[in-house]
């Protein structure tokens, strides 16, 4: 068995991906809302005894490779290695060549490489001593802090690009591709130059990127980051997420806008802040968070563009479920408010309100709520962040108690939002349409659940038997069934009994996610073989009627084409034939 087959068989699946969502026991399998779509009904189904996973909206499947290289966007190598850590198995790293290591890898190690050298010239060399002086004297940070997110410094000489070539053997095109350099006049150039260089990791540790901060405030502008890359997504990411995820788990997320404010909450112990740097947080933000808590913290810049910035934010945190909630402070922002007075800091935090009250007040406060275009300009601020609240309950709350604050009544209210609600409803129909959701046709379902039925009833040698003539003339319209049970067959004809295991081994790769969809479908538990017999002869019988009316289709098309006389008078006899086939009305 190879190092994958050794890894998949000391890996418990269920475990494994229990890590993720919540699985919760259905039969013989278990069940959740898919990771992978959006859904409120779990199709999402994972089976102890084969150990593969499969959901039926969006019919993404495989094994715990799979769902590792889907659920945390790696490649198979990393796949490989982080399971390989898991269950104490040393990979054996000659078995995979340098050249073929995957891009993503390449640019991960390049990344690792500049970042050490950019921490090595801010805290050993003398190139970096005026920024290691800012740093500690300006802005308050002491070595430790500066290691643990391992901060550095890019020279103004093309030093790392030269090292990273002539020391490392990297190419140009490799260093191009991670966004470390740049070409210009024929010559490569370091794309980050005499900045404070801040690693941006995704959660799992990989270095994806950098942003880079001028000595001064001259420097324009005072912060570069990365291009994309194939690893490095504007708006993907937090600034010391890893750092911070196991404390969020326990407190929820603390949401700051900049590094600097991030570092000045830790150097403070408060462990469980992420950097958005700058913009307002994105939906894959929000997504990536709710991996790690439902509870979050904005403490964004207290200037109009924070404000604005924490009411976008609200919109793809309420589509994760979140509870929001933000703090207020008196001072620009936290890192200048950690730094005046750290106490003033950790007092708001204990006193944190709920993102919604702090609208309502905030927005009635700067209207004149007795005159009617006041309480007119607080609704419609207002209501278009009410409509998005998740939790009716929560949301219930909110109305009330801005109808008492307004001194209007809740029902009015509720009509304005109803208007909100569909007028965006009508917008999103027209607009959204859900991403591909595999829609089956009523015979393809059928086609499954028949197969379903056999593969999982532990008949199936007996069945198939038992229904020779149907299959000898039924041809399955989705060609993956069919292939499935042309397998079935050759695979029953050495075999006396189907092992759903050795089956999958037996079959080819590609017919893998049809043939789990068949063992995995939820199917009804029949008690008595006489039932199941029932159910197998509806099914059949309703194929049967699909698959001869296809043929008269078939057929109908090839009489009105027919110059012939004779040979569509044959033709209309086939026609008449499978019409007697058909079941009397
Ligand atoms: N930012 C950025 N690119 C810019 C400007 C800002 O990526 N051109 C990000 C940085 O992560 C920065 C954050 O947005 O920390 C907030 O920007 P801003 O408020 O302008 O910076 P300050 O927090 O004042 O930065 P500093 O404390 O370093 O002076
Ligand atoms: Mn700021």
């Amino acid at each position: 068995m190879d190092q994958a087959g050794q890894i998949r068989e000391k890996i418990d699946l269920v475990s494994l991906i229990s890590e993720y969502v919540p699985l919760k026991k259905a039969g013989s399998n278990f069940k959740t809302n898919c990771p992978f779509h959006e859904e409120s009904t779990p199709s999402f189904v994972v089976s102890p005894e084969r150990q593969i996973w499969h959901c039926f909206g969006c019919g993404k499947g495989g094994d715990c490779f799979s769902f590792l290289m889907e659920y945390e966007n790696m490649e198979f190598p990393e796949a490989l290695r982080s399971l390989a850590k898991k269950v104490g198995i040393v990979i054996n790293e000659s078995s995979f060549q340098k050249s073929a290591y995957s891009q993503k890898e390449k640019i991960y190690k390049l990344n690792s490489l500049a970042s050490k050298f950019y921490n090595f010239l801010l805290t050993k060399h003398s190139a970096g001593k005026k920024a290691l002086e800012y740093l500690i004297k300006e802005r308050g940070l002491n070595l430790n802090l500066i290691n643990t997110y391992s901060l550095g410094f890019s020279p103004s000489d093309n030093s790392l690009s030269k090292y990273l070539i002539s020391k490392k053997g990297y190419k140009k095109e490799d260093l191009l591709e991670a966004g470390l350099s740049f070409i210009r006049d024929g010559n490569v150039w370091d794309f980050f130059r005499g900045r404070i260089m801040f690693p941006l990791s995704d959660h799992r540790g990989n270095i994806v990127g950098f942003s880079g901060r001028g000595l001064t405030d001259h420097d324009q502008p005072k912060y570069i980051n990365t291009k994309e890359t194939p690893v490095y997504h504007k708006g993907s990411l937090f600034f010391g997420l890893e750092s911070a995820k196991e404390e969020i788990k326990k407190e929820g997320a603390i949401v700051v806008e900049g590094e600097f404010d991030a570092l000045s909450a830790f150097k403070e112990g408060i462990k469980n802040v992420v950097a958005i740097k700058g913009t307002a947080l994105t939906e894959n933000q929000a997504n990536l968070l709710a991996r790690f808590t439902k509870k979050v913290i904005l403490c964004l810049d207290q200037d109009l563009a924070g404000f604005e910035a924490t009411k976008r934010s609200l919109s793809p945190l309420e589509k994760n479920g979140m509870t929001i909630n933000v703090l207020t402070l008196k001072e620009k922002d936290p890192d200048e408010q950690l730094k005046k007075d750290p106490v003033v800091f950790k007092k708001a935090l204990k006193e944190q309100i709920g993102v919604y009250e702090f609208l309502i007040s905030k927005i009635i406060s700067a209207n004149n709520i007795k005159s009617a275009e006041g309480i007119k300009n607080v609704t419609e601020d207002l209501l278009p962040y009410f409509s998005q609240i998740q939790n009716e309950i929560v949301k219930e709350h909110y109305i009330k108690k801005l109808a008492s604050d307004l001194d209007t009544s809740y029902s009015s209210l509720q009509k304005e939002l109803d208007k909100i609600e569909s007028s965006r409803k009508e917008l999103s129909a027209t607009t959204v349409q859900s991403p591909q959701i595999n829609k089956k046709n009523r015979r393809e379902i059928l086609e499954q659940y028949f197969l379903a039925l056999i593969i999982q009833s532990g008949e199936a040698p007996k069945i198939i038997d038992s229904k020779k003539t149907f299959f000898l003339s039924y041809n399955f319209d989705n060609p993956a069934y069919g292939k499935i049970f042309k397998n079935l067959e050759s695979y029953l004809e050495k075999k006396k009994i189907l092992k759903p295991s050795e089956f999958a081994n037996f079959i080819s790769k590609e017919l893998l996610p049809a043939f789990d969809s068949c063992y995995l479908l939820p199917i009804p538990k029949f008690e008595e073989k006489e039932n199941l017999a029932k159910e197998l002869k509806k099914v059949e019988d309703e194929l049967f009627i699909f698959s001869i009316k296809n043929q008269m289709e078939k057929i109908a098309s090839k009489i009105k084409e027919e110059k012939d006389k004779k040979q569509a008078k044959s033709l209309q006899k086939q026609f008449s034939h499978l019409v007697s086939l058909l079941p009397k009305q």
